[in-house]
């Protein structure tokens, strides 16, 4: 079983991923990780993300620096959402994902165009979504307890910013795949949430067999 899960920046969808993959033991992948270590790439490299040459260039990271906790930063964010505006960028990180999603026995991924693009066959398709207002409250408070400087304010001019040039892209924007299940984790707890989700999925797969 493939499970694409899509959504935009603190919408819940990292969580919820992992935790469908682990309710049905299937191996995850969070793709945003990889466009993530392109952008830390280009800033170790001193490249500029704007430049699709200084980009493409970044892909050739090494293994070890998915594990660089820096790659959870919002600046890195930023980055990464910069570079994944390039198609050089994006064909260069294709592969890698779409291996893993038609692995034997299935996979859960999470991005933004995963059921779009990735697994445009995936057997369920989860679209998570919240407020920008919610989301940007979320991600204040995780920063603020990691010592971040940001406010609340700047955090939500972030979140918009990086949702115009994700949604905004010409090459595999973020959008609902047609056939996704729209799940809006504005009110939610993450553990309904991530109950929901699995809800959806069993849905899902009934209505299929
Ligand atoms: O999910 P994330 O916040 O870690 O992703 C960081 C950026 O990477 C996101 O703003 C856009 C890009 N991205 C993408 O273009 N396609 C994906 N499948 C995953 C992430």
């Amino acid at each position: 079983m493939i499970v694409a899960v899509d959504g935009p920046t603190a919408s819940g969808k990292g969580t919820v991923a992992k935790q469908l993959a682990r309710h049905y033991a299937l191996p995850f992948l969070d793709t945003g990780l990889l466009y993530r270590a392109v952008g830390r790439q280009v800033a170790i490299n001193k490249g500029d993300a704007d430049n699709a040459a200084d980009a493409l260039a970044a892909c050739d990271f090494p293994d070890s620096l998915l594990d660089d906790s820096a790659l959870r930063d919002e600046a890195t964010g930023s980055l990464a959402s910069r570079v994944s505006i390039h198609p050089e960028v994006r064909a260069a990180l294709n592969k890698h994902q779409v291996d893993f999603a038609n692995q034997q026995g299935g996979a859960v991924l999470d991005g933004r165009d995963i059921g779009t693009v990735i697994a445009p066959d995936a057997d369920v398709k989860l679209f998570i979504t919240a407020s920008p207002e919610v989301r940007a409250k979320r991600r204040y408070e995780e920063m603020a307890k990691a010592g971040g400087i940001k406010t609340y304010e700047e955090m939500l001019a972030d979140i918009i910013a990086r949702d115009e040039r994700d949604m905004g892209r010409d090459e595999a924007p973020l959008k609902p795949a047609e056939d996704a299940l729209l799940l809006d984790t504005s009110d939610l707890t993450i553990g309904d949430a991530v109950q929901r989700a699995i809800a959806l999925v069993d849905a899902q797969l009934r209505s299929r067999s």
